[in-house]
Protein backbone atom coordinates (compact mmCIF):
# COMPACT_ATOMS: atom_id res chain seq x y z
CA UNK A 1 0.00 0.00 0.00
CA UNK A 2 2.85 2.32 0.87
CA UNK A 3 4.43 1.63 -2.18
CA UNK A 4 1.35 2.67 -4.36
CA UNK A 5 1.46 5.70 -2.46
CA UNK A 6 4.65 6.40 -3.35
CA UNK A 7 3.87 5.61 -7.30
CA UNK A 8 1.00 7.60 -7.74
CA UNK A 9 2.85 11.34 -8.22
CA UNK A 10 5.47 9.64 -9.91
CA UNK A 11 2.97 8.36 -12.34
CA UNK A 12 1.20 11.78 -12.20
CA UNK A 13 4.35 13.70 -13.05
CA UNK A 14 5.23 11.29 -16.13
CA UNK A 15 1.49 11.80 -17.21
CA UNK A 16 2.22 15.17 -17.28
CA UNK A 17 5.84 15.88 -18.60
CA UNK A 18 3.90 13.68 -21.81
CA UNK A 19 1.08 16.23 -21.63
CA UNK A 20 3.44 19.65 -21.46
CA UNK A 21 5.72 17.76 -24.74
CA UNK A 22 2.46 17.43 -26.41
CA UNK A 23 1.72 21.16 -25.58
CA UNK A 24 5.06 21.89 -26.62
CA UNK A 25 5.24 20.36 -30.16
CA UNK A 26 1.60 22.02 -30.63
CA UNK A 27 3.42 25.31 -30.07
CA UNK A 28 6.49 24.76 -31.68
CA UNK A 29 4.56 23.71 -35.15
CA UNK A 30 2.59 27.04 -35.38
CA UNK A 31 5.23 28.94 -34.47
CA UNK A 32 9.06 27.61 -35.41
CA UNK A 33 8.76 25.49 -38.55
CA UNK A 34 9.17 29.04 -40.75
CA UNK A 35 12.86 29.58 -40.70
CA UNK A 36 13.59 25.82 -40.51
CA UNK A 37 11.88 22.58 -39.90
CA UNK A 38 12.92 19.72 -38.00
CA UNK A 39 15.73 18.61 -39.49
CA UNK A 40 17.80 20.94 -38.06
CA UNK A 41 17.43 19.47 -34.79
CA UNK A 42 18.14 15.92 -36.45
CA UNK A 43 21.35 16.64 -38.48
CA UNK A 44 24.69 15.21 -38.08
CA UNK A 45 26.34 18.57 -37.54
CA UNK A 46 23.57 20.55 -35.11
CA UNK A 47 25.25 22.55 -32.80
CA UNK A 48 22.88 22.11 -29.55
CA UNK A 49 24.80 20.10 -27.36
CA UNK A 50 23.40 19.95 -24.00
CA UNK A 51 20.09 21.48 -22.26
CA UNK A 52 21.32 24.85 -20.96
CA UNK A 53 21.95 25.44 -24.97
CA UNK A 54 18.93 24.09 -25.59
CA UNK A 55 16.80 26.20 -23.65
CA UNK A 56 18.80 29.21 -24.34
CA UNK A 57 18.31 28.28 -28.59
CA UNK A 58 14.67 27.99 -28.00
CA UNK A 59 14.58 31.27 -26.02
CA UNK A 60 16.43 32.97 -28.58
CA UNK A 61 14.75 31.63 -31.51
CA UNK A 62 11.60 32.62 -29.66
CA UNK A 63 12.63 35.62 -29.92
CA UNK A 64 13.10 35.78 -33.74
CA UNK A 65 9.99 34.10 -34.17
CA UNK A 66 7.77 36.99 -33.24
CA UNK A 67 6.61 34.72 -30.28
CA UNK A 68 5.94 35.81 -26.83
CA UNK A 69 6.13 32.83 -25.00
CA UNK A 70 6.01 32.61 -21.34
CA UNK A 71 8.71 30.25 -19.10
CA UNK A 72 5.72 27.28 -19.06
CA UNK A 73 5.98 27.75 -22.96
CA UNK A 74 9.56 27.31 -23.66
CA UNK A 75 10.31 24.85 -21.14
CA UNK A 76 6.84 22.74 -23.16
CA UNK A 77 8.69 23.21 -26.64
CA UNK A 78 12.42 22.28 -24.83
CA UNK A 79 10.44 19.12 -23.05
CA UNK A 80 9.02 18.09 -26.62
CA UNK A 81 12.78 19.18 -28.60
CA UNK A 82 14.71 17.09 -26.16
CA UNK A 83 12.37 13.78 -26.32
CA UNK A 84 11.49 13.78 -29.98
CA UNK A 85 15.17 14.71 -31.26
CA UNK A 86 18.21 15.70 -28.73
CA UNK A 87 17.62 12.80 -25.84
CA UNK A 88 19.45 14.90 -23.21
CA UNK A 89 16.78 13.10 -20.69
CA UNK A 90 16.31 17.18 -19.19
CA UNK A 91 12.69 16.51 -19.08
CA UNK A 92 11.28 18.50 -16.18
CA UNK A 93 14.07 18.33 -13.98
CA UNK A 94 15.67 21.31 -15.93
CA UNK A 95 15.06 24.31 -13.41
C1 LIG B 1 13.63 33.97 -37.79
C2 LIG B 1 13.97 32.62 -38.24
C3 LIG B 1 13.83 31.50 -37.19
C4 LIG B 1 12.69 31.15 -36.53
C5 LIG B 1 11.30 31.75 -36.64
C6 LIG B 1 13.07 30.04 -35.68
N1 LIG B 1 14.38 29.70 -35.83
FE1 LIG B 1 15.40 28.21 -34.90
N2 LIG B 1 17.07 28.66 -35.98
C7 LIG B 1 17.16 29.70 -36.89
C8 LIG B 1 18.49 29.68 -37.47
C9 LIG B 1 19.00 30.68 -38.54
C10 LIG B 1 19.16 28.59 -36.88
C11 LIG B 1 20.58 28.14 -37.18
C12 LIG B 1 20.45 27.20 -38.34
C13 LIG B 1 21.75 26.83 -38.91
O1 LIG B 1 22.79 27.01 -38.27
O2 LIG B 1 21.70 26.28 -40.03
C14 LIG B 1 18.24 27.98 -35.94
C15 LIG B 1 18.54 26.86 -35.16
C16 LIG B 1 17.72 26.33 -34.20
C17 LIG B 1 18.07 25.27 -33.28
C18 LIG B 1 19.43 24.59 -33.17
C19 LIG B 1 19.58 23.43 -34.12
C20 LIG B 1 20.88 22.69 -33.84
O3 LIG B 1 21.81 22.82 -34.64
O4 LIG B 1 20.97 21.96 -32.83
C21 LIG B 1 16.99 25.06 -32.49
C22 LIG B 1 16.87 24.06 -31.34
C23 LIG B 1 15.96 25.95 -32.93
N3 LIG B 1 16.42 26.70 -33.98
C24 LIG B 1 14.71 26.03 -32.38
C25 LIG B 1 13.70 26.89 -32.80
C26 LIG B 1 12.43 27.00 -32.13
C27 LIG B 1 11.99 26.22 -30.93
C28 LIG B 1 11.73 27.97 -32.81
C29 LIG B 1 10.34 28.50 -32.47
C30 LIG B 1 10.32 29.29 -31.25
C31 LIG B 1 12.56 28.45 -33.89
N4 LIG B 1 13.75 27.76 -33.85
C32 LIG B 1 12.20 29.42 -34.80
C33 LIG B 1 16.19 30.61 -37.24
C34 LIG B 1 14.88 30.60 -36.77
Amino acid sequence: MKTLLLLIPLLLVTASAAADARRGKQLHDSHCMKCHDTGVYSRSNRFVRSPDALRAQVDRCGLNAGARWSDTDIQDVVDYLDQAFYHFGSGQAAP
